[in-house]
């Protein structure tokens, strides 16, 4: 099944402190943002994608998608002050799909397998996304004292790809912005309509590059896909 994507990657990486927007930064040689773009393109389902820029970096990210033959770029619009606004200007942009994904540019280990897992998912139920389940232990804390440990069955740390008919999404984000809340993720805003909202259990290597250590991480997990 076809579906486009929404990368936002109009972000600063603070959290990563490398004085740039981290993906520039290099891993094995190539830009985080290449290798998450380079899903996309080999993907035969995906038909577009739409890449949140911040205005200044446009044209450096123009060179490099000409670098490394990214040819499924269809629009690039301009990012705004938060992610959920990045991602608000690529649906305002974007013409009617039957399935839309949002995907972080920061996490550039995502497979196809779950992909079309969350495309099928999504087409069948409205609405998908990755997670994986937590793995420690999880405490309500308050002020630096545990008020509550929470039962961890039915805790699930929650990343991207999330996957929406592409109606179910826009009508979500036309809401959030008449009521000025644009959530944390794109699930929220699916949430707060009264859609349910499924999990596809994704895999921890889907992590995010949002401080140093994630690209130790993320190096490692190349090597080891070349083995
Ligand atoms: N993003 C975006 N527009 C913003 C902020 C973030 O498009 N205004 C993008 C980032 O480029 C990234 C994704 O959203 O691909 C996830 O955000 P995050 O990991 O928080 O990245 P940054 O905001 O760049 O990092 P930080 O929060 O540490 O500054
Ligand atoms: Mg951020």
């Amino acid at each position: 099944m076809h579906y486009e994507v929404v990368l936002p990657a109009a972000g600063s990486g603070k959290r990563m402190g490398a004085g740039k927007n981290k993906l520039f930064l290099q891993l094995q040689n190539e830009p985080i943002l290449i290798h998450t773009l380079k899903v996309f393109e080999t993907d035969p389902n995906c038909t577009g994608i739409w890449l949140a820029v911040r205005p200044d970096e446009r044209n450096f990210i123009r060179t490099l998608l000409k670098e490394h033959n990214i040819t499924k770029v269809s629009g690039m619009p301009d990012g705004g002050a938060e992610r959920q606004h990045s991602v608000h200007a690529c649906i305002k942009a974007m013409n009617h799909v039957s399935i839309v994904l949002v995907h972080d540019a920061a996490r550039p280990f995502i497979t196809h397998t779950i992909i079309e897992q969350l495309v099928n998912v999504a087409h069948e139920n409205g609405a998908a996304i990755a997670g994986v389940r937590a793995k420690d232990t999880m405490k309500k804390v308050v002020q630096g004292v545990v008020k509550e440990t929470i039962e961890r069955d039915s805790l699930w740390m929650v990343q991207t790809p999330q996957a929406f008919r592409f109606d179910l999404l826009a009508e979500a984000e036309d809401v959030a912005e008449k009521i000025g809340f644009l959530g944390t993720d794109e699930a929220m805003l699916v949430e707060r309509l009264g859609h349910e909202v499924f999990i596809v259990e994704s895999t921890y290597e889907n992590v995010k590059m949002t401080t140093q250590e994630d690209l130790v991480f993320g190096e490692a997990i190349i090597r080891q896909r070349q083995q």
